[in-house]
């Protein structure tokens, strides 16, 4: 699905040199590398402050703490999505309400959000999935009416556009992850929270360092989830080169639309206006299972994400939902596949993929 060391080999140079400026350095918790990357990245994303953590889970519970959810409050988000927004919620005392996506973008559905607002929500958590931002406008102008706070979900999403802007220029947040594989991965864990609101800001670098931001005078009851200076080292010698990565992907995309074209298959979709930086390819099939089976016997590796929603997981049944609740979310999950969709992936391997879909569909 991504080819680590291709990438590693391409900028082994760079990568080694940051590596070994560290060590000589001595100092491996925050630090120069840490500040810098935060105000690179927040340029790059069109945000004011960055704030560098342990993980992308952490910088989705941190942004939500430092906006004061807490114990008995309502976060509205999606069931469809990697388990770390409702987890981080629920671990905060608050309650994961559920909406429905759309079967389109497979984000957040905006029109559904409405009747799910009680005097107990607090916020709203969309996820740009896949890479493909939500519809922020929407969400803007009713976070906006009801007083609600915004945090996006930003994981696999970096470098993405919605309408005309980058998407940390939105809300409240914008959590990022550099998990491995993530569009910008680091060599372990790491995230980051993005933001304009410089009092959110403040109170983030405080709570990643155990609500004191660095000092033995304790404002809050804080984390330690703090970005490491390797992580940060490695991470700013990638970003010089996440424009042309993003835009490597989006040509492979482009190119599976023209030899996937006319096949009973669904293509993912682009939002007029925003900039998906395809994290995954992710094509829908009503035979997904048997698709899967038949590119794995051509060495074809791809990825369900994912292949359960998350209201009907264990961990989430106190919530009460059944199956059937949301339909579209479970209907994803029966049909999504994700497709390799890396830089360095060459035009054979993309025609591999595409030629061995095609003749799946022609059986
Ligand atoms: C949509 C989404 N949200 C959150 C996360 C959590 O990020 P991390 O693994 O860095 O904690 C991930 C990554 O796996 C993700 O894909």
């Amino acid at each position: 699905m991504a080819d680590l060391r291709a990438q590693y080999q391409s900028i082994k140079g760079e990568l080694d040199d940051a590596v070994c400026e560290v060590m000589e350095t001595g100092r491996f918790i925050l630090g120069e590398n840490v500040e810098n990357l935060e105000k690179e990245i927040a340029r790059y994303s069109g945000a004011a402050y960055g704030i560098g953590v342990n993980s992308g889970t952490d910088a989705i519970g941190l942004a939500l703490a430092a906006v004061g959810i807490g114990h008995g409050d309502e976060v509205i988000t999606t069931p469809f999505t990697f388990v770390a927004t409702s987890e981080v919620i629920a671990l905060l005392g608050a309650k994961p309400v559920y909406v429905d996506i759309d079967p389109v973008t497979f984000n957040l559905d905006p029109n559904r959000i409405e009747s799910k607002i009680t005097d107990k929500t607090k916020a709203i958590l969309p996820v740009h999935l896949y890479g493909q931002p939500a519809d922020v406008e929407r969400i803007s102008e009713i976070a906006r009416r009801h007083g609600l706070r915004v945090i996006y979900d930003g994981a696999q999403a970096i470098g993405a556009e919605a309408v005309g802007k980058p998407i940390g220029a939105y809300g409240d947040a914008l959590t990022l992850s550099f998990f491995p594989t993530k569009n910008l991965g680091g060599a372990g864990d790491g995230g980051m929270v993005l933001t304009n609101d410089a009092e959110v800001a403040e109170k983030l670098r405080a709570l990643r360092f155990h609500g004191s931001g660095g000092t033995y005078a304790y404002r809050y009851v804080g984390y330690c989830s703090r970005l490491d200076a390797l992580q940060a080292a490695i991470l700013r010698r990638k970003l010089p080169h996440l424009t042309a990565w993003t835009e490597a992907r989006r040509t492979h995309a482009e190119e599976y639309r023209l030899l996937l074209a006319d096949l009973p298959i669904t293509l993912p979709d682009e939002t007029a206006g925003s900039k998906h930086v395809y994290h995954q390819f992710t094509i829908r099939s009503a035979e997904r299972d048997r698709l899967r089976e038949y590119l794995k016997a051509a060495e074809i590796d791809t990825g369900v994400y994912y292949p359960g929603p998350l209201h009907v997981e264990e961990a989430y049944r106190y919530l009460g939902y059944r199956v059937g609740d949301f339909p579209e979310a479970e209907r994803a999950c029966r049909e999504v596949l994700s497709i390799p969709i890396f830089p360095e992936m060459s035009d054979e391997q993309l025609a591999h993929v595409a030629g061995s879909i095609r003749s799946f569909c022609d059986q």
